[in-house]
């Protein structure tokens, strides 16, 4: 019996063969229903046709799957190592050759913190393959610390404290070292927009900043 002015509730079965229909009615519209039955299995795909499995990239044909040796020039040292087709510059730096002070954060080119000189170019080497670096001058951080060209711009990041947790900072020596090399005095606001690739979580960008313009001012490098 039915309440006066109420709609009738639906029983539970006619309820859940509306639902149902509803159901349908939307995948149908997504174009969803029997997708199951349409897809074959990837590995059917895979092996249906011998073709599928090949390697097609280029690269791929070129040079395999498998690490071969590789001479790199790091920080003024010859360094033969064996590098898959796929490993970054990155990965060798701190895996093989443990110069750790070069960064792994984001892996995407998005924060500057595994930058090094590649020819006195800051690149970032998440985004570069180790054996492009073959027949190139690279220079991490290590480096940069190690060469008394670069005192002056290690001194004013110690002066002006520009740090806190320091994960980021290797990054910004490495772009500040660029900077100082083509050793042009900027405007505080030119080197914001210089730095303006590398991150720092803490927000420690304005003493960075401040640090690296005083050292630009400072001079050019001997
Ligand atoms: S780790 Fe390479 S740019 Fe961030
Ligand atoms: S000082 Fe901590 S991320 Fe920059």
């Amino acid at each position: 019996m039915t309440a006066p002015g109420r709609d009738p509730v639906p029983a539970p079965a006619a309820k859940s063969a509306q639902f149902s229909s509803t159901r349908r009615q939307f995948l149908r519209g997504l174009g969803l229903v029997g997708a199951a039955s349409v897809c074959p299995p990837l590995t059917t795909a895979a092996t249906a046709n011998p073709a599928n499995a090949k390697p097609s990239h280029p690269d791929l044909e070129e040079y395999g799957r498998d690490p071969q040796p590789v001479i790199l020039q790091i920080n003024g040292q010859t360094h033969t190592v064996s590098v898959a087709p796929r490993d970054t510059l990155l990965d060798v730096l701190r895996h093989q050759l443990n110069l750790t002070g070069t960064k792994s954060i984001c892996e995407h080119g998005a924060c500057g913190g595994c930058s090094v000189l590649w020819d006195g170019r800051a690149v970032p080497t998440c985004l570069c393959l180790a054996r492009e670096a073959a027949g190139h001058e690279i220079l991490t951080v290590e480096g940069i610390a190690d060469d008394p060209r670069f005192a002056p711009l290690i001194e004013a990041f110690c002066a002006h404290d520009a740090a806190q947790c320091g994960f980021c900072i290797p990054g910004f020596v490495v772009r500040a070292a660029e900077l100082f090399l083509q050793g042009e005095r900027m405007s505080t606001e030119e080197v914001q927009i210089a730095l303006s690739g590398n991150l720092c979580r803490c927000g420690t960008h304005a003493k960075i900043v401040t640090a690296v313009t005083a050292a630009l001012s400072a001079g050019a490098i001997a």
